[in-house]
């Protein structure tokens, strides 16, 4: 039997990827919220998971010690995506990567011509590209996480985030100005994996395709 490794990260791409590895008929043996462990075993003997973070899956698959993974959008473009195939769109984990500032916040007067624009992000590709696009210079300031208290607290003007209910920048009176892309998860599959185990691969990318075709029917 060909051995098969696939990184998942921890939280909603673990979650909401559990239904398709069961289309597949994979099912872990641990819930990795619940567990320690970094390698979950799967009620196929060939089959492991490893438990990653959410922007270290694509180097996992890129370097093939995982030989597929999920990734969000929003990580694959900031990692490049190199070495990686990426067959299909998984339609979870979905929102939208966008520029936000303080309620009260000249956004339109800050981003004149002439103007520097501090942005805190944890993705300063993408920030920088939209910001380029428009012709706005910008400070990028570099974070990991709780992008949202940046403007608060005067450490930039801006932020580049992910938001999905908005209920995180409500919360820290913050408003969305612009809407610089749709994000979901993508199925990651390393390319010279999917060449030599394609008889154990293809069938769980098509049975992943086939639920998503389905729930696009519904
Ligand atoms: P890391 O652990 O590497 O810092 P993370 O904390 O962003 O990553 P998760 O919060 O599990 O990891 O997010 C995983 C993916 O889910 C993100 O890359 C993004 O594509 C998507 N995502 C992030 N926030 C939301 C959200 N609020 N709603 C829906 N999807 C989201
Ligand atoms: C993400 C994102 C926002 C929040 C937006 O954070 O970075 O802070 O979700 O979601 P909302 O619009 O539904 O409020 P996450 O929950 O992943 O926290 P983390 O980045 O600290 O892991």
């Amino acid at each position: 039997m060909t051995e098969l490794t696939i990184a998942l990260s921890k939280g909603r791409i673990f979650e909401e990827t559990l239904p398709l590895l069961a289309s597949a008929g994979i099912v872990p043996q641990e819930n990795p919220e619940q567990s320690r462990k970094l390698i979950i075993g799967t009620n196929r003997p060939h089959i492991r998971l490893i438990i990653v973070r959410a922007s270290d899956v694509p180097t996992y698959v890129q370097y093939g010690a995982a030989d597929f993974g999920i990734a969000g959008k929003d990580v694959l473009i900031e990692h490049g995506g190199q070495g990686l195939y990426q067959p299909l769109d998984l339609n979870i984990a979905r929102c939208r990567m966008m520029v936000a500032v303080r309620e009260g916040f000249d956004y339109a007067a800050a981003t004149q011509p002439g103007c520097r624009l501090r942005v805190a992000t944890k993705y300063p590709d993408i920030a920088a590209e939209h910001f380029a696009n428009k012709g706005v210079h910008v400070d990028l300031i570099k974070l990991y996480g709780s992008m949202e208290l940046a403007p608060l607290v005067g450490l930039s003007d801006a932020i580049v985030d992910l938001v999905s209910t908005g209920n995180t920048l409500k919360a820290n009176h913050l408003q969305a100005v612009e809407h610089i892309a749709d994000i979901s998860s993508r199925l990651v599959v390393n390319k010279a994996a999917l060449k030599l185990k394609y008889a154990a691969i293809q069938p769980i990318i098509d049975a992943f395709a086939a639920v998503i075709e389905a729930d696009e029917a519904a």
